[in-house]
Protein backbone atom coordinates (compact mmCIF):
# COMPACT_ATOMS: atom_id res chain seq x y z
CA UNK A 1 0.00 0.00 0.00
CA UNK A 2 1.11 3.65 -0.42
CA UNK A 3 0.33 5.37 2.88
CA UNK A 4 0.59 8.90 3.54
CA UNK A 5 1.21 10.06 7.65
CA UNK A 6 0.97 13.60 9.00
CA UNK A 7 2.53 14.30 12.21
CA UNK A 8 5.50 11.99 11.03
CA UNK A 9 7.54 13.44 13.61
CA UNK A 10 5.22 12.88 16.38
CA UNK A 11 5.42 9.71 19.23
CA UNK A 12 2.69 8.28 17.04
CA UNK A 13 3.83 9.34 13.70
CA UNK A 14 6.98 7.88 13.63
CA UNK A 15 5.80 4.80 14.64
CA UNK A 16 3.57 4.48 12.61
CA UNK A 17 5.72 5.06 9.85
CA UNK A 18 8.29 2.76 10.90
CA UNK A 19 5.89 0.06 11.60
CA UNK A 20 4.53 0.63 7.70
CA UNK A 21 8.37 0.17 6.40
CA UNK A 22 8.99 -2.63 8.50
CA UNK A 23 5.48 -3.95 6.84
CA UNK A 24 7.23 -3.33 2.93
CA UNK A 25 4.62 -0.26 2.58
CA UNK A 26 5.52 2.60 0.33
CA UNK A 27 5.39 5.68 2.90
CA UNK A 28 5.15 9.26 2.07
CA UNK A 29 5.55 10.83 5.54
CA UNK A 30 4.25 14.72 6.21
CA UNK A 31 6.78 16.88 8.53
CA UNK A 32 5.79 20.44 9.31
CA UNK A 33 8.92 21.12 9.98
CA UNK A 34 12.32 20.02 8.56
CA UNK A 35 12.69 16.36 10.77
CA UNK A 36 15.48 16.14 13.23
CA UNK A 37 16.32 12.81 12.49
CA UNK A 38 16.72 11.17 9.06
CA UNK A 39 13.36 9.42 7.78
CA UNK A 40 13.77 5.41 7.42
CA UNK A 41 15.11 4.58 3.91
CA UNK A 42 12.35 4.21 1.27
CA UNK A 43 10.61 6.39 2.80
CA UNK A 44 9.13 9.79 0.70
CA UNK A 45 9.89 12.71 3.67
CA UNK A 46 7.61 16.12 2.73
CA UNK A 47 6.92 18.98 4.19
CA UNK A 48 3.51 20.25 4.52
CA UNK A 49 0.96 21.68 7.06
CA UNK A 50 -2.39 19.96 7.71
CA UNK A 51 -4.01 22.86 7.88
CA UNK A 52 -3.75 23.42 3.60
CA UNK A 53 -6.19 20.82 2.37
CA UNK A 54 -5.45 21.96 -1.18
CA UNK A 55 -1.59 20.74 -0.39
CA UNK A 56 -2.47 17.93 1.44
CA UNK A 57 -4.63 17.12 -1.16
CA UNK A 58 -2.57 17.12 -3.40
CA UNK A 59 0.18 14.82 -1.88
CA UNK A 60 -2.79 12.51 -0.74
CA UNK A 61 -3.24 11.89 -4.47
CA UNK A 62 -2.84 8.28 -5.82
CA UNK A 63 -2.56 6.89 -1.97
CA UNK A 64 -4.21 3.83 -0.73
CA UNK A 65 -4.38 5.59 3.02
CA UNK A 66 -3.58 8.14 5.06
CA UNK A 67 -2.95 8.49 8.83
CA UNK A 68 -3.85 11.72 10.82
CA UNK A 69 -1.54 11.29 13.66
CA UNK A 70 -1.33 15.43 14.45
CA UNK A 71 -1.89 16.74 17.91
CA UNK A 72 -2.11 20.43 18.71
CA UNK A 73 0.74 22.13 21.16
CA UNK A 74 -1.06 22.81 24.40
CA UNK A 75 -2.39 26.04 24.66
CA UNK A 76 -3.57 25.45 21.12
CA UNK A 77 -6.12 22.96 21.61
CA UNK A 78 -8.86 24.58 19.67
CA UNK A 79 -6.90 24.04 16.37
CA UNK A 80 -7.95 20.14 16.23
CA UNK A 81 -11.06 20.20 14.78
CA UNK A 82 -9.66 22.52 12.09
CA UNK A 83 -6.72 20.52 11.50
CA UNK A 84 -8.66 16.85 11.22
CA UNK A 85 -11.17 18.74 8.92
CA UNK A 86 -8.93 19.64 6.61
CA UNK A 87 -7.26 16.21 6.96
CA UNK A 88 -10.62 14.85 6.27
CA UNK A 89 -11.20 17.33 3.20
CA UNK A 90 -7.79 16.28 1.34
CA UNK A 91 -9.05 12.65 1.77
CA UNK A 92 -12.05 12.88 0.50
CA UNK A 93 -10.63 14.90 -2.45
CA UNK A 94 -8.08 12.02 -3.51
CA UNK A 95 -10.76 9.85 -2.76
CA UNK A 96 -8.48 7.70 -0.20
CA UNK A 97 -9.16 6.22 3.22
CA UNK A 98 -8.28 8.31 6.38
CA UNK A 99 -7.80 6.51 9.90
CA UNK A 100 -7.46 9.47 12.80
CA UNK A 101 -5.82 8.35 15.91
CA UNK A 102 -7.46 10.48 18.12
CA UNK A 103 -8.02 10.65 22.20
CA UNK A 104 -9.43 7.89 24.66
CA UNK A 105 -12.12 11.20 25.61
CA UNK A 106 -15.06 9.92 23.45
CA UNK A 107 -14.99 6.23 24.44
CA UNK A 108 -17.62 5.19 27.36
CA UNK A 109 -16.49 4.77 31.13
CA UNK A 110 -16.46 1.03 31.49
CA UNK A 111 -17.21 1.13 35.39
CA UNK A 112 -20.19 3.65 34.03
CA UNK A 113 -21.16 3.22 30.48
CA UNK A 114 -23.63 6.54 30.78
CA UNK A 115 -20.57 8.16 31.04
CA UNK A 116 -17.36 9.16 28.42
CA UNK A 117 -14.13 8.93 29.59
CA UNK A 118 -13.67 12.57 28.98
CA UNK A 119 -16.12 13.22 32.29
CA UNK A 120 -13.69 10.34 34.19
CA UNK A 121 -11.54 12.39 36.19
CA UNK A 122 -10.19 9.35 36.96
CA UNK A 123 -8.89 9.01 33.45
CA UNK A 124 -8.36 12.66 32.54
CA UNK A 125 -7.12 14.39 35.16
CA UNK A 126 -7.99 17.90 34.97
CA UNK A 127 -4.43 18.93 33.16
CA UNK A 128 -5.52 17.06 30.36
CA UNK A 129 -9.06 18.42 30.07
CA UNK A 130 -8.20 20.56 26.99
CA UNK A 131 -6.98 18.02 24.57
CA UNK A 132 -9.65 15.38 25.89
CA UNK A 133 -12.31 17.51 24.96
CA UNK A 134 -10.40 18.45 21.44
CA UNK A 135 -10.62 14.68 20.60
CA UNK A 136 -13.77 14.25 21.78
CA UNK A 137 -14.87 17.46 19.22
CA UNK A 138 -12.26 15.64 16.66
CA UNK A 139 -15.25 12.66 16.50
CA UNK A 140 -17.79 14.99 16.27
CA UNK A 141 -15.91 16.46 13.22
CA UNK A 142 -15.53 13.21 11.39
CA UNK A 143 -18.80 11.54 12.39
CA UNK A 144 -20.46 14.69 10.20
CA UNK A 145 -17.92 14.62 7.37
CA UNK A 146 -18.27 12.75 4.27
CA UNK A 147 -14.76 11.62 3.94
CA UNK A 148 -13.91 7.83 4.12
CA UNK A 149 -12.96 7.85 8.28
CA UNK A 150 -12.18 5.26 10.16
CA UNK A 151 -11.43 7.12 14.59
CA UNK A 152 -9.27 5.20 16.80
CA UNK A 153 -9.40 6.43 20.38
CA UNK A 154 -6.06 5.20 22.20
CA UNK A 155 -6.25 3.49 25.66
CA UNK A 156 -6.01 6.04 28.88
CA UNK A 157 -2.33 5.90 28.98
CA UNK A 158 -0.16 5.91 25.58
CA UNK A 159 3.19 6.48 25.79
CA UNK A 160 6.54 5.24 23.99
CA UNK A 161 7.47 1.46 25.20
CA UNK A 162 8.04 -2.03 23.66
CA UNK A 163 6.46 -3.36 20.73
CA UNK A 164 4.92 -6.52 21.63
CA UNK A 165 2.70 -7.43 18.30
CA UNK A 166 -0.04 -8.16 20.74
CA UNK A 167 -3.23 -5.83 21.90
CA UNK A 168 -7.16 -6.06 22.29
CA UNK A 169 -9.40 -4.46 20.05
CA UNK A 170 -12.48 -3.03 21.11
CA UNK A 171 -15.31 -0.64 19.82
CA UNK A 172 -16.89 2.49 21.86
CA UNK A 173 -15.65 1.50 25.46
CA UNK A 174 -12.45 1.85 26.89
CA UNK A 175 -10.43 -1.27 27.81
CA UNK A 176 -8.49 -1.94 31.28
CA UNK A 177 -7.04 -4.67 32.06
CA UNK A 178 -7.82 -7.20 35.39
CA UNK A 179 -6.08 -4.20 37.65
CA UNK A 180 -7.60 -1.73 36.08
CA UNK A 181 -5.15 0.30 33.73
CA UNK A 182 -5.68 1.45 30.25
CA UNK A 183 -2.37 1.66 28.27
CA UNK A 184 -0.59 1.01 25.30
CA UNK A 185 2.36 1.53 23.80
CA UNK A 186 2.70 3.73 21.29
CA UNK A 187 4.77 0.42 19.36
CA UNK A 188 1.73 -1.38 19.29
CA UNK A 189 -0.78 1.47 18.88
CA UNK A 190 1.12 1.34 15.16
CA UNK A 191 0.69 -2.30 15.05
CA UNK A 192 -2.78 -1.90 15.19
CA UNK A 193 -3.24 1.15 12.92
CA UNK A 194 -1.35 -1.00 10.33
CA UNK A 195 -3.55 -4.35 11.35
CA UNK A 196 -7.05 -1.67 10.57
CA UNK A 197 -5.29 -0.60 7.44
CA UNK A 198 -4.18 -3.80 5.87
CA UNK A 199 -7.34 -5.72 7.46
CA UNK A 200 -10.37 -2.96 8.23
CA UNK A 201 -12.58 -4.05 10.97
CA UNK A 202 -15.43 -2.02 9.54
CA UNK A 203 -16.13 -0.28 12.65
CA UNK A 204 -16.41 3.58 12.26
CA UNK A 205 -15.00 4.17 16.01
CA UNK A 206 -12.57 1.38 17.60
CA UNK A 207 -10.29 1.13 20.26
CA UNK A 208 -7.37 -0.70 21.55
CA UNK A 209 -5.72 -1.96 24.83
CA UNK A 210 -3.56 -4.52 26.76
N1 LIG B 1 -4.45 8.55 25.79
C1 LIG B 1 -4.78 9.31 24.74
O1 LIG B 1 -5.94 9.53 24.45
C2 LIG B 1 -3.67 9.87 23.90
C3 LIG B 1 -2.37 9.95 24.39
C4 LIG B 1 -1.37 10.48 23.55
C5 LIG B 1 -1.72 10.92 22.26
N2 LIG B 1 -3.00 10.83 21.83
C6 LIG B 1 -3.39 11.29 20.50
O2 LIG B 1 -2.58 10.70 19.52
C7 LIG B 1 -2.44 11.61 18.42
C8 LIG B 1 -0.95 11.82 18.14
O3 LIG B 1 -0.37 12.34 19.32
P1 LIG B 1 1.22 12.32 19.60
O4 LIG B 1 1.39 12.09 21.07
O5 LIG B 1 1.91 11.43 18.62
O6 LIG B 1 1.57 13.84 19.32
P2 LIG B 1 3.02 14.53 19.17
O7 LIG B 1 4.11 13.62 19.61
O8 LIG B 1 2.88 15.86 19.81
O9 LIG B 1 3.17 14.71 17.60
C9 LIG B 1 2.23 15.42 16.87
C10 LIG B 1 2.84 15.77 15.55
O10 LIG B 1 1.83 16.47 14.80
C11 LIG B 1 2.47 17.48 14.09
N3 LIG B 1 1.52 18.53 13.75
C12 LIG B 1 0.73 19.23 14.59
N4 LIG B 1 -0.01 20.11 13.89
C13 LIG B 1 0.33 19.95 12.58
C14 LIG B 1 -0.07 20.56 11.40
N5 LIG B 1 -0.98 21.54 11.38
N6 LIG B 1 0.49 20.16 10.23
C15 LIG B 1 1.42 19.16 10.22
N7 LIG B 1 1.86 18.54 11.33
C16 LIG B 1 1.31 18.94 12.50
C17 LIG B 1 3.54 18.00 15.02
O11 LIG B 1 4.49 18.66 14.25
P3 LIG B 1 5.57 19.67 14.89
O12 LIG B 1 6.71 18.75 15.26
O13 LIG B 1 5.88 20.58 13.76
O14 LIG B 1 4.92 20.34 16.06
C18 LIG B 1 4.06 16.69 15.64
O15 LIG B 1 5.11 16.15 14.90
C19 LIG B 1 -3.16 12.90 18.83
O16 LIG B 1 -4.47 12.89 18.30
C20 LIG B 1 -3.21 12.79 20.34
O17 LIG B 1 -4.28 13.52 20.91
C21 LIG B 1 -3.98 10.32 22.63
Amino acid sequence: MRIAVVGAAGMVGSRVVNEAVGRGHDLIAVFRKEPTAAPPPGVLAVGGDANDPGHMGRLFAGTDAIVAATRPAPGHEDTAVRTTTALLTAAATARTRILVVGGAAPLRNPGHPDRLVLDSPEYVPERFRAIAAASAAQLDACRTHPADWVYLSPPALLEPGLRTGRYRRGTTTLLTTADGASRVSAEDLAVAVLDELENPGGEKHFTIGY
